[in-house]
């Protein structure tokens, strides 16, 4: 398999349903259980407060967790005989993920092996209408299948999330080695379950390690965006109403824009579109 991104020219043609989505971000790490979906599920909550007309797209096919942490989890698409799916509206962002799809409705594709090919169904089926920014939770990964999957999507950028132990940094440098070779710009990354802070202490526990996502950003030269907080969970909530998320988040969708629009000045057209 060929290292480069291919010859975008002739082979990314953009669905119909992407021409009024102005900003695809895929957020990526190369190892499973780092935060992912929490990230990109509050990152698209925070971006949809400031106003944006946002979607999330949930590209782990095998492993769903958005349907779970949206408390969406009881809600089902109905996708019998129609063409476009209309993406569950919640909270101001647009949502889909195969997960909210009845089991018995899955085509044969999207049950397959394919991942990347039933990822690129389900964004291309959906309804998005005009987005401004469209968040994808893409699922773990370095190997083959993973690399497929980010040469087909049509990303105009990605975010890079790690946590603080050493085995995730490492494995975060070849994530990073691996986006670079597809010349896919990264808006920067973002350190998970940097510390844990008690409630009534101002003092920070490093738990997993400190400064890992620091040193990280200066080695490849990218923002290191945010540093979030490990919270103890004791019951099932969304991270964004908790106010001190809500601040955390508010600042990383604001870098984000940020470092979106200061790309896209450097690159003139990152996705040819093509009529197709
Ligand atoms: N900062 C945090 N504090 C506490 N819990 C967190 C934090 N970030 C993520 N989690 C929890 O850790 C678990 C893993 O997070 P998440 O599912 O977002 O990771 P992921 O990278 O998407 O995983 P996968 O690779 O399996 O898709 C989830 O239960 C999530 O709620
Ligand atoms: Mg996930």
């Amino acid at each position: 398999m060929s290292n480069k991104r291919p010859n975008k020219e002739t082979t990314v043609r953009i669905p119909e349903t992407l021409r009024r989505v102005k900003n695809i971000i895929g957020v990526f790490s190369a190892k499973g259980g780092v935060g992912k979906s929490e990230i990109s599920l509050n990152l698209a909550l925070s971006l949809a407060k400031e106003g944006y007309k946002v979607g999330l797209l949930d590209a782990d096919i095998h492993g769903p967790s958005q349907p779970v942490l949206f408390e969406a989890s009881k809600e089902i698409i109905d996708v019998k005989d129609k063409l476009l799916l209309s993406p569950l509206e919640k909270r101001g962002v647009k949502f889909i993920s195969m997960g909210l799809i009845a089991r018995d409705q899955k085509p044969v594709m999207w049950r397959g092996p394919m991942v990347s090919g039933a990822v690129m169904q389900l964004m291309a089926q959906t309804d998005w209408q005009e987005l401004d920014y469209l968040i994808i939770d893409t699922p773990p990964g370095t190997g083959d299948a993973q690399l497929t999957l980010l040469q087909r999507l049509p990303l105009n950028a990605a975010i890079i999330v790690t946590t603080p132990q050493d085995v995730s940094i490492s494995d975060t440098k070849k994530g990073i080695e691996m986006i670079k070779r597809l010349e896919l710009p990264i808006l920067g990354l973002i350190e998970n379950m940097s510390f844990f802070k008690p409630e009534k202490s101002n003092k920070k526990y490093y738990i997993f390690g400190k400064g890992g996502g620091k040193s990280l950003s200066k080695e490849y030269e990218m923002e290191l965006l945010s540093e979030i907080p490990l919270l103890e969970k004791k019951e099932f909530l969304i991270l964004y109403d908790l106010e001190t998320y809500k601040k955390v988040f508010d600042s990383l969708a604001k870098k984000v824009v940020k470092n979106m629009e200061a790309i896209k000045k450097t690159v003139t057209q990152v996705i040819p579109q093509k009529k197709g």
